[in-house]
């Protein structure tokens, strides 16, 4: 396993997070989605504005995972009111994490995870949840595999479709 290096993003790297987002966003799933339905998402969550307004929230913070000085992968981590939901003090949301097509199977996603739980940690959080499209069997079983359960679900609009998003969480029992 090629460790990676995690680098927090810098407000003044706004246009490459947009860039990373995007790519990887439309990467992930342009095929199991309409192309109005992407747009439509795309152009309200991946705009410079959106992300630079993201950036400055204390409470969200951003990776790069670096590998070999690519950009192999990212993580949005939320804590307090940043959460998308619930924002209980005792938590960490996951709000998303990606890993690039070509690096993908390397352990970078699970190397990205355990960052994320080790950041929460050392937040002392009870948990660390996420939310998760229905039809992402890859990565719902990549995060069953690290030890999350599904506890509760939502609706989520990616642009004009209704989908579900399973909520997952992981306790962490040294934080109980
Ligand atoms: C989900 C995601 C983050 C996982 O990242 P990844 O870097 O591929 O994850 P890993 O390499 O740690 O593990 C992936 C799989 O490869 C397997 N694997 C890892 N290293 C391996 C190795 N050396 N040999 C064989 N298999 C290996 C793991 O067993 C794992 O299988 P699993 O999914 O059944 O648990 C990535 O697929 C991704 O970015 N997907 C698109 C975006 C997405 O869906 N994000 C989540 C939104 S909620």
């Amino acid at each position: 396993m090629d460790p990676i290096n995690l680098k927090k993003v810098k407000p003044s790297e706004v246009q490459t997070l947009l860039n990373v987002s995007r790519e990887m966003f439309f990467t992930a799933f342009a095929h199991l989605n309409t192309v109005d339905d992407m747009a439509l998402y795309a152009a309200k969550a991946f705009t410079i504005e959106k992300l630079s307004e993201e950036l400055s929230n204390p409470d969200s913070h951003f990776y790069f995972a670096i590998l070999n000085e690519n950009i192999a992968g990212y993580i949005k981590l939320n804590t307090h009111t940043a959460q998308t939901e619930f924002q209980d003090p005792q938590a960490l949301e996951i709000e998303r994490i990606y890993v690039g097509a070509k690096f993908q199977n390397q352990q970078i996603g699970k190397q990205l995870l355990q960052f994320a739980i080790d950041k929460a940690v050392e937040n002392k959080c009870e948990y660390i949840w996420l939310g998760v499209w229905d039809a992402n069997h890859n990565a719902i079983r990549f995060y069953k595999r690290h030890g999350f359960q599904i506890f509760s679900s939502h609706e989520f609009m990616l642009g004009n479709d209704k989908q579900t998003d399973l909520l997952m969480k992981k306790v962490l029992e040294e934080n109980l």
